[in-house]
């Protein structure tokens, strides 16, 4: 593969943007020496500046159930561009859309649109410490919330050495400019332990606001929830009075149409949403019952923004809820088989090749990790055992291939609707390849 055209336009980026781009995973963090500058996507594929077309995998991490440029969702742009991009005022289509999704959500009465993420993140905690008055929340290790302050502690991969005893999780702020008061009120906990959970809460619920995570732990690969835990996390809240926040970002109308709620039957207090929900448009939202809710009406909790509800980012969302509904969802369920088909291919591959790569998944998320565990349940096993320098070099090889996996070596790889049969086999043969590769490597 040829790489000219990317190394010529990294060399200008060098002297106008920080790292090349707009956030340190897409520049040489994760793809060395310089990332491939992508200029057009279509359906499961995308091309580079150099011409090299790429199966994509990566899908803007999660934010394309449907793919790139979806004839539906280029129809509705164009004809709705003209009309106007955003007007900061009350819209029908905003209406319309809220409907679309409190249909599918049946543990939400209401919703309201903001732009990323990080915003709904930094919403949810405020309404959770407004509405019960408390000042802590509570967070686990290896749980990502998005780069608000507040959230910013002990998300990233650590050694082991750092972590401190798994009853008293040592707080580590995942950044510079933090004021020790930003995350002062920020307490951690393990996760995937009813039992630590438990503890916190008995001695700190009457301090804590909400408890918040993921409901699949999705920035250190892919590490499902045990068997009854989430459910178990949602009864110890009630039972300590303390806000269930169910984080969606990753999960929501992706694993299925209500998401990790509906997947796990569990009833949030406050959830939010991002990524899958805009299909490529910066749309997110805060849901919830209508008593959670009420608490960001007008001179109660503060939530505002000039960008919430842009025009044709919600009628990207509002054509991806339509189309993903169709057939009573089968673009939930295809995206699942694909992700279920890619997991097993791809744990087959390590296994002819004697490679230790295993591969998680829920559904349509999945990742491969290089460990010598036989399965990867919380974050001190992924920090202890994850080889990531050897996930490095698998994706490098996949791509150098025109199978685009993740650079980024702790978050995590997707499907969409548009991914074929043709796909799946050329990304398995390709896998096949490259730790085939790195087992003759690893030879000698
Ligand atoms: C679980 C979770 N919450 C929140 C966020 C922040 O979302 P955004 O990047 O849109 O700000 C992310 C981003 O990766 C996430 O994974």
């Amino acid at each position: 593969m040829q790489h000219k055209q990317s190394e010529g336009l990294f060399e200008r980026a060098m002297d106008v943007l920080v790292e090349g781009c707009s956030s340190a995973s897409r520049g040489p963090m994760n793809y060395k020496p310089f990332p491939p500058y992508i200029r057009k996507g279509q359906g499961s594929r995308v091309w580079d500046v150099d011409g090299n077309e790429y199966i994509d995998w990566q899908l803007s991490f999660g934010c394309l159930p449907m793919g790139h440029a979806h004839p539906k969702i280029v129809d509705v742009i164009q004809r709705e561009v003209a009309g106007g991009t955003h007007f900061a005022t009350a819209l029908e289509v905003e209406v319309e859309t809220a409907e679309l999704m409190v249909k599918m959500l049946p543990h939400v009465d209401k919703v309201r649109f903001a732009n990323t993420g990080t915003e709904a993140c930094m919403t949810g905690v405020r309404m959770a410490r407004g509405i019960t008055g408390k000042r802590k929340i509570l967070k686990f290790e290896g749980h990502y919330h998005g780069w608000y302050d507040g959230l910013l502690v002990s998300s990233n991969p650590q050694y082991v050495t750092s972590l401190g005893h798994p009853n008293d999780p040592v707080r580590i702020p995942d950044s510079s400019g933090l004021t020790p008061g930003s995350w002062e009120d920020t307490l951690v906990c393990v996760w995937n332990n009813v039992d630590a959970l438990e503890r916190v809460l008995r001695s700190n619920g009457h301090e804590i606001a909400c408890v918040v995570m993921e409901g699949v732990m999705s920035n250190m690969g892919v590490i499902p929830p045990k068997p009854g835990y989430l459910k178990a996390v949602e009864d110890l809240c009630k039972a300590f009075g303390v806000l269930f926040y169910l984080d969606e970002t990753v999960t929501g109308f992706r694993l299925a149409p209500g998401g990790v709620a509906e997947l796990y039957g569990l009833n949030p207090d406050i959830v939010t949403y991002g990524k899958a929900l805009g299909q490529g448009f910066p749309i997110a939202a805060i849901a919830g019952p209508d008593h959670i809710m009420e608490s960001i009406e007008y001179g109660k909790v503060l939530h505002y923004g000039s960008h919430n509800a842009p025009r044709l980012g919600l009628f990207a969302t509002k054509t991806m809820l339509e189309e993903m509904s169709r057939d009573n969802y089968a673009g939930y369920k295809k995206m699942s088989e694909i992700g279920d088909q890619m997991t097993k291919r791809l744990n087959q591959a390590a296994a002819d090749t004697g490679q230790n790569m295993r591969v998680q998944n829920i559904g349509s998320m999945f990742h491969p990790v290089f460990t010598d565990l036989d399965e990867v349940t919380n974050y001190r096993d992924f920090c202890q055992t994850v080889d990531l320098a050897k996930y490095a070099e698998f994706s490098q090889k996949m791509r150098d291939q025109g199978i685009f996996f993740s650079g980024n070596k702790i978050l995590h790889n997707l499907s969409c609707t548009e991914h074929t049969q043709a796909d799946i086999d050329a990304s398995i043969e390709a896998a096949g390849n490259a730790l085939e590769q790195m087992s003759k490597k690893t030879c000698g």
